[in-house]
C-alpha cells in the first residue's frame, strides 16, 4: 500500500504492505484525510513533537470500515468512520494518561496511508450527511473548538466571543458560536478571508495586520467593556493581547502555539480583570460524540479549502505553512 513515512526526520512517500489486524483491531482504508499545525510540527520533528523513531504522520482521516477482528462488538464492515486523536481519553475530565498514544504524534503511527489499523477506542462512526473528505477535517480542529466554545464556556445566548484567525480550529468555532447564539468577532490578517467569515456568520470582522490598534476595535465593538471569551490559537506573547481584549471575568481559551509555547503574560492583568486561562486540549470520544449530533441536527458543514492528491501531501503542507488557507487542507487518497 501507499503511505508516507517520516525517516530520518525526512518525509517520503513509500510503498509497503497492507497492515494484519489482530482480534482487537478494525482495518479501515483510508479515503480522506485532514492536515493540522500539528502535523507541520511533527513532520518539521519541532520540541515534544519529534517522532521518537520512522513514523506514519497525521492524526485526522474518514475511511470506510474493510475488516474487523474477532472481539469487535461496535464496528462492522462497510461503516463510514473517522480516525480519534486520543483513544484513551473516552469520557471524564483530563489526565495525563488519557493523552498517552495520541495518533500521528511522536510515540504513534497516524493515518497517512492506505490503510490503518485501530483499536477500537480510536474510530467513530460519522453521520451520513458528511462526505470522507468533510468527515477527515473533524478529528481534531472541530473537537477542539468545540470543547472551547461549547463544553467548557460559560457563556450564554447573547455573549461575545473573539475567535483569532480563520484557519481550522478558527472556523470551527466561528460555527459554533453560531449555533450557540453568541456575537462572534473574527480577526484576520487577510480581508478576503474576513469577507468570508462575514459569509459563515462573523457579526464583527477586524483586520490585525492592517489595523494595529485591532484591539481598540475590539473595546470599540464591545463599548469598552471588552469580550467575554476569546478563542486564542496563536499562544506566547499573544495571550497579553488576548488579556486586553476580554472583559472582568472573561475567558482566554489558550489553543494553540503558533506564536510559541512560551510567553510574557501580564500577571497583574489576570488579578485585576479577575480573568480565566483555560487551556484546551483537544476533547474526549464522549465530547466527540456530543458535537456530531449537534452537527448531525444543524447540518453543520465544515469549510475545507483545498482538496490535494495523495501525490502532493509536501505541497498542502507548504500551504498550511504559508496560513493561504481559509479553514481546512485535505488529501484525498481514493
Ligand atoms: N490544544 C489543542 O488541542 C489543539 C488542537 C488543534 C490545534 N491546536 C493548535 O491551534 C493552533 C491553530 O491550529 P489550526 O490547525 O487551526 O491552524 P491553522 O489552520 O494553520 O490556522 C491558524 C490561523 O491562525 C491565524 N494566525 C496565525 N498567526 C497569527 C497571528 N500572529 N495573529 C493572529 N492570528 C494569527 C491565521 O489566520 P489568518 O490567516 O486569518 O490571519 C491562521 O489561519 C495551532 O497552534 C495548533 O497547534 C491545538
Amino acid at each position: 500500500m501507499k503511505s508516507y513515512k517520516i525517516i530520518n526526520g525526512i518525509l517520503q512517500q513509500v510503498m509497503e504492505g497492507q497492515p494484519s489486524i489482530n482480534k482487537n483491531q478494525v482495518l479501515v482504508k483510508i479515503n480522506a484525510v485532514s492536515l493540522n499545525y500539528r502535523d507541520l510540527l511533527v513532520t518539521e520533528g519541532v520540541g515534544q513533537w519529534k517522532p521518537t523513531e520512522d513514523r506514519i504522520p497525521l492524526s485526522d482521516g474518514a475511511g470506510q470500515v474493510v475488516e474487523i477482528g474477532s472481539s469487535i462488538k461496535n464496528f462492522k464492515v462497510g461503516d463510514r468512520v473517522t480516525s480519534l486523536i486520543t483513544p484513551n481519553w473516552e469520557s471524564g475530565s483530563l489526565s495525563p494518561q488519557k493523552l498517552v498514544g495520541a495518533i500521528g504524534g511522536a510515540m504513534v503511527d497516524g493515518v497517512l496511508a492506505e490503510y490503518v489499523a485501530f483499536p477500537e477506542n480510536a474510530l467513530s462512526r460519522f453521520p451520513d450527511y458528511l462526505s470522507y473528505e468533510e468527515a477527515a477535517t473533524l478529528p481534531v480542529a472541530a473537537l477542539t473548538a468545540w470543547n472551547a466554545v461549547i463544553e467548557q464556556s460559560p457563556l450564554k445566548l447573547g455573549s461575545t466571543i473573539l475567535i483569532i484567525g480563520t484557519g481550522g480550529v478558527s472556523l470551527f468555532a466561528l460555527q459554533f458560536s453560531k449555533l450557540a447564539g453568541y456575537r462572534i468577532i473574527v480577526t484576520s490578517g487577510n480581508d478576503e478571508k474576513l469577507m468570508k467569515a462575514k459569509q459563515l456568520g462573523a457579526h464583527h470582522t477586524i483586520n490585525y495586520k492592517r489595523n494595529k490598534d485591532w484591539i481598540n476595535e475590539v473595546l470599540t465593538i464591545t463599548k469598552g467593556e471588552g469580550v467575554d471569551q476569546v478563542v486564542d490559537v496563536v499562544g506566547g506573547d499573544h495571550i497579553t493581547e488576548s488579556l486586553k481584549c476580554i472583559k472582568s471575568e472573561g475567558i482566554v481559551s489558550m489553543v494553540g502555539v503558533i506564536g510559541g509555547t512560551h510567553g510574557l503574560i501580564d500577571t497583574g492583568m489576570i488579578m485585576g480583570k479577575a480573568a480565566r486561562i483555560q487551556g484546551v486540549e483537544t476533547g474526549s470520544s464522549e465530547m466527540y460524540g456530543r458535537m456530531l449530533t449537534a452537527m448531525n441536527i444543524h447540518k453543520v458543514r465544515p469549510v475545507i479549502h483545498s482538496v490535494f492528491p495523495f501525490e502532493k501531501v509536501p505541497e498542502a503542507l507548504l500551504l498550511l505553512k504559508e496560513g493561504g488557507h481559509f479553514g481546512k487542507i485535505c488529501i484525498k487518497l481514493i
